[in-house]
């Protein structure tokens, strides 16, 4: 059993990306369940609408996370109330439309499930994350409740990603945090066994800052008045971890990060 994660999709070079990519990785790698992270998917680099989640689907991918951005593009507040495959940071205040975690049916009965919470340092107000988690982990079990677990912690700080990933050492398949845009080299199984990288880093154009247009974002910077912010449109890469997971366990026999094209290469 083999699960792909991808990091945060940033605007048409991020979707792109997918688009022209994924299918074809998902063979490649054969890969049984894809999980990304669209909160910046739309062309403006924010929010994501119904169109982009449905182009998602048909090119393979089975779940979406998101985070801070979740509700910039509005028309996605009515939507996540009907498509189960897409998910908002479970921790965000009640109440909110959708939800934060999903169970899901895979091949041979068995069943994944996909939590989305968001880190509280230097992020938008929401539910102390780690009593949500802690919550969470008293009614929910692997191999009871599901037979995988997958977590994708939106934060910005590396300590309280770390903290997290421990947190669930032994009760997650994988741990991986989104939102900053860099990946991290830290790809590791943790002592109790679960796969852990504190970010997946970015689906987009990296010549860019985190994704969005240089020259703007230096200015604001200085502070001074800048155009409109919109992400950078260059031929985007893809970013993310590929976990092989035990049947038995739920737990991960290993975990590989994963970069395709453009700006940067796996080495
Ligand atoms: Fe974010």
């Amino acid at each position: 059993m083999r699960i792909m994660f991808l990091g945060d999709v940033v605007g048409v070079s991020g979707c792109s990306a997918i688009m022209k990519n994924l299918k074809k990785e998902i063979e490649t790698y054969k890969i049984d369940f894809v999980i990304i992270n669209g909160e910046n998917a739309d062309k403006s680099g924010v929010g994501l609408t119904e169109e982009i989640c449905k182009d998602f689907f048909n090119c393979g991918v089975n779940i979406i996370t998101t985070g801070n951005h979740v509700w910039d593009q509005k028309e996605i507040m009515k939507f996540i109330d009907k498509e189960n495959r897409l998910l908002r940071p479970k921790n965000l205040f009640e109440p909110a439309p959708g939800k934060g975690f999903g169970i899901y049916e895979l091949k041979n009965d068995l069943k994944i499930g996909v939590l989305n919470l968001m880190g509280n340092v230097f992020m938008k107000k929401s539910e102390d994350v780690f009593e949500t988690a802690e919550k969470f982990l008293n009614t929910n079990k692997l191999k009871e409740d599901y037979d995988f677990l997958v977590v994708d912690f939106h934060g910005e700080i590396t300590s309280e990603k770390n903290a997290i990933g421990h947190f669930f050492d032994g009760k997650a398949t994988l741990v991986v945090g989104t939102h900053t845009h860099i990946p991290t080299n830290d790809a590791r199984v943790l002592d109790g066994g679960t796969a852990y990288q504190t970010d997946a880093g970015m689906c987009g154009d990296y010549n860019s800052v985190i994704g969005m247009n240089k020259e703007n974002s230096i200015n604001r910077f200085f502070k001074k008045n800048s155009t409109k912010h919109y992400p950078e449109v260059g031929e985007g890469t893809l970013c993310g971890v590929i976990v092989d997971c035990d049947i038995e366990t739920g737990l991960a026999k290993n975990i590989k990060s994963y970069i395709l094209g453009a700006n940067l290469k796996n080495i």
